[in-house]
């Protein structure tokens, strides 16, 4: 195994957000390699993306629940991040909230991507929350993940303004284009070692 710091990936869907942060990897803007993928989604495309990178691709069945892992679940996936010495969780459009034991393995080591300038919208389909509530900007927010749901210590932040002909779907895209360029810069930073976390602020070391 190589000394590189060394991301897994988890997602339930596209992947597009992975395939984002690979290509940075691919391109030398990510100082990073990517250990493992894993999703609780057989058929997601983010598994298909990383086989078609040759970079190992699990599906591991999520058990009994609809919104979070079940305890067997949790497990496989805290083995088999921990088989290839994860240094930093990435979530990429997994859809189930992470509880106790997983969070205790990777304490203030998992990032996620949320489709809204959070502390607004938390939850399901943010953009449309944000078009239903009449804001005139949204955007995506890359944050750590506590116990909270889209709680964390927010890492970055890209703003998407709201145009007046915007139906979801429209809204939905320009903050996916922005979520490809916000979380490939903060997964950047942090493998380089430029983030530090203090109480609720983080801080960029320029
Ligand atoms: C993104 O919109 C992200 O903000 C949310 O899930 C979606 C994942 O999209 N958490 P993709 O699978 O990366 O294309």
């Amino acid at each position: 195994m190589s000394n590189a710091f060394r991301l897994g990936v988890l997602g339930s869907g596209k992947g597009s957000n992975f395939v984002a942060i690979a290509d940075a990897i691919e391109s030398g803007k990510i100082p990073a390699e990517v250990g493992i993928v894993l999703s609780d989604v057989e058929s997601a495309g983010i598994l298909l993306h990383a086989r078609e990178r040759e970079i190992p691709a699990q599906f591991i069945p999520p058990g009994k629940f609809r919104t979070k892992l079940d305890e067997e679940a949790e497990r496989a996936f805290v083995s088999a991040l921990q088989s290839v010495k994860v240094d930093l969780i990435v979530l990429a459009g997994f859809m189930r909230v992470l509880k106790g034991d997983f969070l205790r393995a990777f304490e203030g080591r998992i990032v996620n991507i949320h489709p809204s300038l959070l502390p607004s919208f938390p939850g399901l389909e943010a953009w449309k929350q944000a078009l239903d509530h009449g804001v005139k900007v949204t955007g995506c927010t890359v944050h750590f993940v506590d116990a909270g749901v889209d709680a964390g210590p927010i890492i970055g932040q890209q703003t998407v303004p709201v145009l007046d002909n915007d139906t979801p779907e429209s809204l939905h895209a320009r903050i996916h284009a922005a979520e490809h360029e916000l979380y490939p810069k903060c997964v950047a930073a942090i493998a380089r070692g430029e983030i530090s976390v203090r109480g609720r602020r983080v801080i960029w070391k320029l």
